[in-house]
């Protein structure tokens, strides 16, 4: 007897292989007609709000009512961007989506002259319509906001006389003028910012798609002779195969008990960032699961962790500027380890300039190989696996800039522990998994003061249950992301804490091809910074809140 997720897998033959989103119990259908005369429904991730200056914004509307039908591997929406707003001194993108009718979860990018500025899953639509909104701060981007560029949007969606559901989006940029406040300096934005994304014709979206553990995918890139900091940010979200890849069989369990069409490789994914071949940093990702995904109840209203906004990794290359401030061609490559099809991946190369330097100059002082560095220990009997690793990657460099002479190290160092059962030929599923990484960067002058120095740490982990047969399921799903960020620089510092999870429960069962089930979900987020907190905890079932109790009032935690 196959558990219910797999034939799921295998009876997706509608619509055609997407390489953006099928996800395994995204088909089922949700049978709520008696809901057809009520309003839309909004759905939302639990975020803190983007604090902002009590002044209007000036606004820049890009798309206006943009449907999405039949966008599937076409090329993306394309919209020119000219400036018009003077005072950038934040920057909001605003989304606003509409959708009505039966449709997967899809995944989306918005970029600008090939920089990606947002990744992000769409909601999925009931018969009476749902509305969702994300906002996220782009000011990190706001010199691409100087110039006339192309702003692309790709959102692969099909459309049937069963999968009705056409999006219809609004993105609209709001700028802020600035506050004079210490953080908006602190985090003084770069001046210039690289795309490491693919060329034209971008049918299918700007990502590169890397497709199994031995594909890497990049692109050269020449950099200015007078950068003297730089830090990429790396865009990654999973799909078909890897969608839930902390799930993934082991190949012994899958082999043993004779299962085909089953998603392997064991759990354990790393995006590792190449740069001339050699391992500059790697991506570690926290485990988002789309709003399709596991059970289509536990997310609505309230999508899971990141799902409206996936988490980005900055991997510091400053260490490495020696090698890059050569005026020629450097390759900066991305694959993924043990990967399976399809892992959507781009990156964003952060330079600030000299001013007042044409050259600046440097050299990499060391560099320790992480590869020979990973650690991993499989066991296995009856159907109990369990894997460990560990890398760290670490750098030293030195740059001479107007500023003067300045020693760069970086430091990444990650953890990883999964813990599986399987029985019933993987009917039955338990497992736990906990990534931990911790990232320094530390600048010093010539003489040895502290320059400027930074720190982060995260605890990513997800616990799942399920138990699934030909025509039921049931399950839960508990999902954790704790962050710290340290800063100190000639700027001013800062302190940043969230701790934020969400346990969801509930089951599924499939009635004459149609589906009817319930999701609970609960959330406590708890966000403490030196500029200010948020606080929220709410609590779901069957599409309604029982209960949502917000604070800004600081406490520790
Ligand atoms: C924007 O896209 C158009 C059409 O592909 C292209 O001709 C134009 O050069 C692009 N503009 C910029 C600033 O890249
Ligand atoms: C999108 O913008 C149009 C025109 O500005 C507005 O009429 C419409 O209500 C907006 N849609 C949503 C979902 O906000
Ligand atoms: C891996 O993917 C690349 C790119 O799609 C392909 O050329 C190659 O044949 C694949 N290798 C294997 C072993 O499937
Ligand atoms: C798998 O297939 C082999 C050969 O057909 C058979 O001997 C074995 O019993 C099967 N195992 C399971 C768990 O079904
Ligand atoms: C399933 O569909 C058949 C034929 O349309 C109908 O006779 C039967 O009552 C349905 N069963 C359920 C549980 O809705
Ligand atoms: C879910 O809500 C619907 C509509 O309000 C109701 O008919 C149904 O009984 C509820 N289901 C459960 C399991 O509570």
């Amino acid at each position: 007897m196959a558990p219910l997720i797999l034939l799921l897998t295998l009876s997706l033959l509608q619509p055609p292989p997407s390489a953006a989103n099928l996800h395994k119990t995204a088909a089922f259908r949700s049978h709520s007609s008696s809901a057809a005369a009520e309003a839309p429904t909004t759905y939302f991730e639990v975020t803190r709000p983007i604090p902002l200056p009590s002044t209007e914004p000036c606004s820049h509307s890009i798309l206006h009512n943009q449907e999405f039908a039949n966008t599937y591997s076409k090329p993306p929406i394309l919209v020119k961007y000219t400036p018009k707003c003077r005072d950038l001194g934040k920057v909001v993108l605003e989304w606003t989506a509409t959708c009505r009718g039966r449709q997967f979860d899809r995944i989306f990018g918005i970029w600008l002259g090939g920089v990606e500025l947002l990744r992000s899953c769409t909601a999925e639509p009931t018969p009476a319509g749902i509305v969702w909104t994300v906002k996220k701060d782009v000011t990190r981007y706001r010199s691409l906001f100087l110039k006339e560029q192309n702003v692309s949007v790709y959102m692969g969606n099909l459309v049937d006389t069963t999968y009705t559901g056409i999006y219809h989006v609004n993105l609209t940029f709001h700028f802020y003028p600035s506050t004079g406040n210490h953080l908006d300096v602190s985090r003084a934005p770069a001046e210039l910012i690289l795309p490491i994304s693919r060329a034209p014709p971008l049918n299918g979206g700007a990502w590169f798609e890397i497709r199994n553990s031995t594909d890497v995918q990049g692109k050269e890139l020449r950099i200015p002779n007078n950068a003297y900091r730089a830090v990429m940010e790396v865009y990654v979200s999973f799909h078909e195969n890897d969608e839930f890849w902390y799930s993934n069989f082991p190949n012994e369990y899958i082999s043993v008990n004779n299962l085909t069409g089953v998603p392997g490789n064991g759990p354990f994914r790393e995006v590792v960032v190449r740069l001339d071949d050699a391992v500059a940093g790697a991506v570690w990702p926290f485990t988002v699961i789309y709003t399709g995904g596991v059970n289509p109840f536990f997310w609505r209203p309230v999508s899971a962790i990141g799902s409206f906004n996936l988490p980005t990794y900055d991997i510091e290359i400053t260490p490495f500027l020696g090698k890059l401030l050569d005026s020629k061609p450097h390759s900066f490559g991305f694959s993924v380890t043990n990967g399976l099809n399809v892992w959507f991946v781009d990156a964003n190369l952060h330079l600030w300039l000299d001013s007042e330097w044409e050259r600046t100059s440097g050299e990499v002082l060391e560099h320790t190989d992480s590869s020979s560095s990973i650690k991993s220990r499989v066991s296995s009997s009856e159907g109990k696996f369990s894997a460990k690793f560990s890398r760290s990657v670490a750098a030293r460099g030195r740059v001479e800039s107007s500023r003067g002479v300045i020693t760069t190290e970086s430091r990444q160092e990650l953890r990883y522990k999964n813990k599986m059962e399987l029985r019933k030929g993987g009917g039955f599923q338990v497992l736990e998994q906990v990534i931990k990484v911790r990232g320094y960067v530390e600048a010093v002058t010539a003489s040895g003061a502290v320059f400027s120095c930074g720190s982060s740490r995260s605890k990513m982990g997800v616990r799942l249950y399920s138990e699934a047969n030909e025509d039921s399921f049931k399950g839960n799903v508990k999902l954790v992301l704790d962050e710290i960020w340290r800063e100190r620089s000639e700027f001013g510092s800062r302190f940043e804490r969230l701790k934020n999870s969400q346990s969801a429960g509930g089951y599924l069962v499939v009635e004459n091809k149609s589906l009817r089930g319930l999701g609970r979900t609960e959330q406590d987020y708890r966000y403490h910074g030196d500029d200010y907190c948020y606080f929220r905890k709410i609590r779901s079932a069957n599409y309604t809140i029982l209960h949502d109790k917000e604070s800004s009032n600081c406490k520790p935690i």
